[in-house]
């Protein structure tokens, strides 16, 4: 009967601690023009809610506060933001008080000068620096070439095997990159870096406590190394008389002209954002390309016929060129339906630099505004049928110059990047369609959220058409 009490007792105190605890941290945020919302446990806030319950959690609430709605997640106060309208509006106005407001972690290990958190001129510089180095000209000219002889050459003996697609493409984004960057070819200095690479970007996604083991530990001394690697590069570089014909070529060409006057610090986190923007995002997007298309064979057979006929009067060492990319009218739209059902990039953040007015609240300054850009891919206004993979979706009318099209973000952070990667995916796509059939081995669970993944690998079987 004594323990029985003591259990009940026990119990009632519990409870009343977490009400008062959650009572305190609701108080604590209670200010006045603040949109509804809740705010969770303090210090924790509704992150574990928001993690586990994914796009659940931001649609009950929603259906509880409406389209504007605060909340705690990922260590901040955060005012999440799913109205279209209001959403484009924090894209477009930066310069109105709405910076980047990406994690600690992300900023530590991705360097002071990561052209996704710096903001003012130094972003205009970093970004022209970008925009010059990923433009079409240069796709056309440089990039595509490369891109082409490396997939070419990486899926070359994929034939009678059971391959893990998911790693398959996360070694494929990650090398294509460091071709086109610095002409690096797969050996032991591909592989150094690759290994850094790797765990710079598990510690980009984690908790920022340095303490030995932990991923954010490991990022911070990934980075460390790979800032020594590419500067020695740099160096070398510098003391060689050859020319390189790759990005890093005309990153220090360009240094100390009037076009962009970048550092050697700036030059290596350009590069380091390149490689870590176009790793997921590409990967995450061919994988799933590949995976709707055995799904929905209609769909396989009208890209492989686009395909075939690009393929049509050239060997098979011809590789594609400008106008054979641009010609890729369905592959596009495969593309563009795989990264609209897989949301790699569900939203993004914000942080206000001062009280800003919003749909009649004010968020106060310093608080993270997640633009959660996710909802509209799944609007059947926008989308009509919006679960089914359907390409010929973008074929019908302009959906890319819609307003609320947001796959690449929007506004002065738009993606510089979209371009390139499309080309990589499409690249891939062409040879793997027109060399292999494959089928799934086994169940593969995908997972959604809060990354797009297959948590056991995405395993096929391939063989020659
Ligand atoms: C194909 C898949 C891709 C998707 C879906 C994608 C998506 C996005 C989105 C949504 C943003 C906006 C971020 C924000 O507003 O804070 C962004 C920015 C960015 N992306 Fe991409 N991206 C892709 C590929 C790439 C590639 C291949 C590169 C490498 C060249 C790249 C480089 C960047 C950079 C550097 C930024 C930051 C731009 C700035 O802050 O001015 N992206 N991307």
């Amino acid at each position: 009967m004594v323990v029985l009490m003591m259990v009940i007792g026990l119990a009632v105190s519990f409870l009343l601690t977490c009400s008062a605890l959650l009572r305190w941290n609701e108080v604590r945020y209670r200010k006045k023009g603040l949109p509804p919302g809740t705010m969770g446990w303090p210090l924790f806030g509704e992150t574990t809610e928001f993690l586990k319950q994914g796009p659940s959690f931001m649609k009950n609430q929603r259906l509880r506060y409406g389209s504007l709605f605060k909340s705690h997640i990922l260590g901040c106060p955060t005012v999440v933001c799913m109205d279209p309208e209001l959403n484009r509006f924090v894209l477009m106005n930066e310069g109105k008080g709405f910076i980047p407001g990406y994690p600690q972690s992300m900023l530590d290990i991705l360097g002071r000068s990561n052209i996704a958190s710096v903001h003012g001129e130094l972003h205009k510089t970093m970004r022209s620096a970008m925009l010059g180095l990923v433009s079409p000209p240069m796709i056309r000219d440089q990039l595509l070439p490369k891109i082409d002889e490396f997939m070419r050459s990486y899926i070359d003996n994929w034939s009678g095997q059971v391959i893990d697609l998911q790693e398959k493409t996360k070694e494929m984004a990650l090398m294509s990159a460091l071709k086109q960057i610095a002409s690096i070819e797969t050996g032991p200095v591909s592989e150094a870096l690759k290994g850094e690479l790797f765990k710079l970007v598990l510690g980009t996604l984690s908790l920022p406590i340095n303490f030995p083991g932990t991923n954010y530990h490991h990022g911070l001394k990934a980075r460390k190394k790979l800032v020594s690697m590419l500067q020695c590069l740099i160096d070398e570089r510098r003391s060689s008389s050859c020319s390189y014909n790759d990005m890093l070529d005309s990153l220090l060409k360009s240094h100390g002209s009037s076009k962009a006057k970048l550092d050697d610090e700036q030059i290596i986190d350009l590069i380091i954002a390149l490689v870590y923007s176009g790793y997921e995002t590409v990967s995450t997007t061919s994988m799933m390309a590949v995976k709707y298309l055995h799904d929905h064979p209609r769909a396989l057979e009208e890209l492989r016929n686009e395909h075939s006929e690009i393929r049509k009067g050239k060997s098979r060492e011809d590789a594609i060129d400008w106008n054979n990319y641009k010609s890729m009218r369905f592959t596009r739209a495969v593309i563009l339906e795989t990264l609209r059902m897989a949301t790699v990039v569900n939203g993004v953040l914000r942080k206000t630099t001062q009280d800003v007015p919003m749909k009649g609240f004010v968020i106060p300054k310093g608080w993270r505004i997640y633009v959660y850009t996710r909802e509209i891919n799944y609007d059947p206004a926008m989308y009509p049928e919006p679960l089914t993979f359907n390409p010929w979706r973008w074929l019908d009318k302009n959906l890319e110059s819609h307003q609320h099209f947001m796959l690449f973000g929007g506004g002065g952070r738009m993606c510089p990047g979209k371009e390139l990667g499309t080309a990589e995916i499409a690249t891939f796509l062409h040879y793997f369609v027109t060399r292999y059939r494959w089928e799934e081995v086994g169940v593969n669970n995908i997972l959604k959220f809060p990354r797009v993944q297959a948590p056991d690998g995405l395993r096929i079987r391939v063989w020659d058409r």
